[in-house]
């Protein structure tokens, strides 16, 4: 009914990353205009809600602290159950807040700022992770490749939108070679950062006069890194419903690759509307709504997690 997003990335922006404690005190001054912004914006009241839902985890726990108590706090005074929400959950259960919705069983590739992972969905509340990465997500990997080509925070749609303008991807970086369904991104970062620097010996301003064509051959690397684990997995599961969901999601590069594997191996691609991509509040609420309806709801004594790559 509303879907109203806060985004604290100007903020950051200044300090090229996310500061925690900062991003803790935006969340509570920001919180109850926006739940209200919502509230008016749904054309509802406060007493007409029959739950509360919220993210539990992961994330920093200073942001989720803020949410997880006020959402506590409305669900105590409102005499509403409390429907605390798993963050991965909802970016998949994305899929689920309008058409076309994925068919049982399908694959998700979660590429986020802080996860990249494959899971085996069977349904809403059974998605089993078969993967994961080892080291850095893969929104890290863009914002930290934007960093080094000292481009702003978050990086990754700077990225995007200056791949789109490189002509060719000729610079090679490596594939890493890691067991399973799992991903790597340390040693890419690493050769982006050893590439720059002996590029940049030999020519003081290589980065800027190559801006478009390193975004693109970074861009690929990062499509070629998470496509080869997931049409592996789609093949030896024999699962041909193929979903995209988290932040990374957004990029134009990675929506079209995920198309086009789709279209040449006659698979289904399920790509989320650019809205329900990066962090909203719809998806929790699409995930939440799964879980009431199951009679799932927190207790009072419940608190939020930071971390965890658990069975969702
Ligand atoms: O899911 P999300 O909004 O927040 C987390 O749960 O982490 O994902 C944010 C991440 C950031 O790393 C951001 O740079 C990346 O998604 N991102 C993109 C694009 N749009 C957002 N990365 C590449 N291309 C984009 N167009
Ligand atoms: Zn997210």
């Amino acid at each position: 009914m509303s879907n109203i997003v806060s985004s604290q990335a100007a903020d950051h922006a200044k300090y090229g990353g996310v500061i925690p404690e900062l991003a803790s005190r935006l969340h509570q001054q920001n919180i109850v205009p926006i739940v209200d912004l919502a509230l008016e914006k749904a054309g509802i009241q406060m007493n007409m809600l029959t739950a509360i839902a919220c993210t539990r985890g992961p994330g920093l726990m200073g942001a989720l602290l803020v949410g997880y108590n006020f959402a506590k706090g409305l669900s105590l005074a409102l005499d509403i159950p409390l429907i605390g929400v798993d963050h991965i959950q909802a970016h998949i259960l994305a899929h689920f807040i309008e058409e076309p919705k994925p068919d049982f069983p399908f694959l998700c590739l979660v590429v986020s700022g802080g996860h990249t992972s494959l899971y085996h969905c069977v349904s809403p509340l059974e998605l089993n992770v078969i993967g994961t990465t080892l080291d850095d997500a893969a929104g890290e990997a863009f914002d930290k490749t934007a960093k080094m080509m000292g481009l702003d925070y978050p990086g990754g749609p700077l990225v995007d939108q200056w791949a789109s303008k490189g002509t060719r991807a000729k610079y090679a970086f490596p594939i890493p070679s890691v067991p399973g369904y799992n991903f790597s991104f340390s040693g890419l970062k690493t050769a982006i950062l050893y590439f720059l620097q002996e590029n940049v010996l030999k020519e003081k301003d290589f980065r800027e006069n190559n801006m478009a064509d390193i975004c693109l051959s970074v861009q690929n690397t990062i499509i070629k890194i998470v496509l080869q684990k997931l049409e592996k997995a789609a093949l030896d599961l024999g699962i041909t419903n193929i979903a995209l969901a988290g932040g990374v999601s957004a990029n134009s590069g990675l929506r079209l690759a995920v198309q086009e594997l789709c279209e040449k191996r006659n698979w289904k691609a399920y790509i989320p509307d650019f809205q329900y991509c990066t962090d909203n509040a719809a998806m929790i609420a699409c995930a939440a709504a799964y879980n009431f309806r199951q009679g799932r709801a927190d207790r009072l004594i419940d608190a939020p997690y930071s971390r965890g790559n658990q069975k969702i």
